[in-house]
């Protein structure tokens, strides 16, 4: 940043701008697709995290508008907009985490996949400009089909030569914020106080709880787990059809987003004991990606843990959906190679 990058005016006086240094634990972070349903509350919440000061929102539609209006916040973070291809470079140099919530969502009787085409190409392009202007940012990808868009973006900054597999990461937190809060309702307690591992994709049968794991533990009815693991699996579908045609989930999956966001950034400051479920480069199963519960750290992706012991209901889920997963991952792969 050159010297006058640090000078506010307000109210015809002209200062240093203390606030744009980011002092100790300041981040820089941009959100891709801030003008969207998820991308604008995301942006508000990351508006209000104390770890981020200087919050960058790029799209390609309407970011002077919600620039000026999340700018208007009286927090610390300093907010710039950026429009349009061109300024895309600008949004992203510099940045310590970059989220992507841009592409177009589902509309009732969508898959995740029959977002590939249009998604997989905006993704591609926007990880070109991380590779080239902040190549060593926490990327989180937001942009459906996860199953898919995270390998894409692997294979865009290994063609650039700059890819890091602790530092790319698919957010499945909504598929925890669900389970914990489904689970909450069952067994009757504040969901604040439960965890759910959600392992696997992102997409169907692919979303795998693993209700034996629940902390604290709970024994489950056969019937609970089956109603358990199936709204779980389908809880952006329930989301989909209520919002009946004008997209999918926004809200919890903003709160999702900046709940994970505020992990990775814990990570990166250094704290100790950031645990959390994403989806990522993994030997933790065959599959080249799988979400599973990862340490964050400064180094991003610090260590992937071991799915444990999973009973016979977990294991037959795990062994049915490693197919889709390994297709979707492999159709990634494909697109990104061509
Ligand atoms: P939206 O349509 O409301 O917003 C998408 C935004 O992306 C728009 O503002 C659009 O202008 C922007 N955009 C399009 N092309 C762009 C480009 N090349 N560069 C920058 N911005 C671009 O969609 P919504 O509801 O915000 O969903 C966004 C994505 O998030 C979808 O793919 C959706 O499937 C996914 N999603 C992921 C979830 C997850 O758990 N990972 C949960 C819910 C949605």
């Amino acid at each position: 940043a050159g010297a006058h990058s640090n000078r506010v005016h307000e109210n015809g006086v002209e200062r240093e701008d203390c606030r744009a240094k980011g002092g100790a634990g300041g981040f820089k972070v941009a959100v891709l697709g801030a003008s969207g349903g998820i991308g604008q509350p995301l942006s508000l919440l990351m508006k209000m995290n104390p770890l981020v000061s200087v919050l960058h929102l790029y799209d390609v539609v309407n970011t002077p508008g919600v620039t000026a209006d999340v700018s208007h916040m009286d927090t610390s973070t300093v907010v710039r907009g950026f429009l349009g291809k061109e300024q895309l470079e600008d949004a992203l140099v510099g940045m310590d985490l970059v989220i992507i919530p841009a592409g177009i969502p589902r509309k009732p009787g969508m898959t995740r996949d029959d977002l590939f085409k249009i998604n997989a190409g905006i993704v591609r392009t926007l990880c070109e400009g991380v590779a080239k202007c902040c190549p060593n940012a926490l990327l989180n990808i937001i942009s459906n089909p996860v199953n898919s868009t995270v390998p894409i973006a692997a294979e865009v900054l290994k063609k650039a030569g700059v890819y890091n597999p602790k530092r790319l990461l698919g957010v499945t937190t909504l598929d925890v914020v669900r389970a914990n809060t489904f689970v909450a309702e069952v067994v009757g307690v504040d969901p604040k106080d439960i965890d759910v591992p959600v392992v696997g994709g992102h997409a169907g049968i692919t979303i795998l709880p693993l209700l034996s794991q629940v902390n604290p533990r709970f024994s489950f009815t056969n019937e609970e787990i089956e109603y358990l693991t199936n709204r779980i699996q389908n809880g952006g579908t329930e989301v989909v059809e209520a919002k009946a045609g004008t997209g999918s989930a926004t809200l919890s999956m903003a709160f999702a987003a900046a709940k994970f966001a505020d992990a990775c950034l814990r990570g990166l400051r250094g704290d100790a004991g950031v645990e959390y479920c994403a989806f990522v480069a993994s030997e933790v199963t065959e599959l080249p990606f799988f979400a599973s519960k990862v340490r964050l750290g400064r180094a991003g992706v610090e260590e992937a843990f071991p799915l444990g012991p999973l009973n016979s209901y977990e294991r037959s889920g795990l062994e049915k959906l490693k197919k889709e997963l390994q297709a979707s991952i492999d159709k990634g792969f494909a697109f990104a190679r061509q």
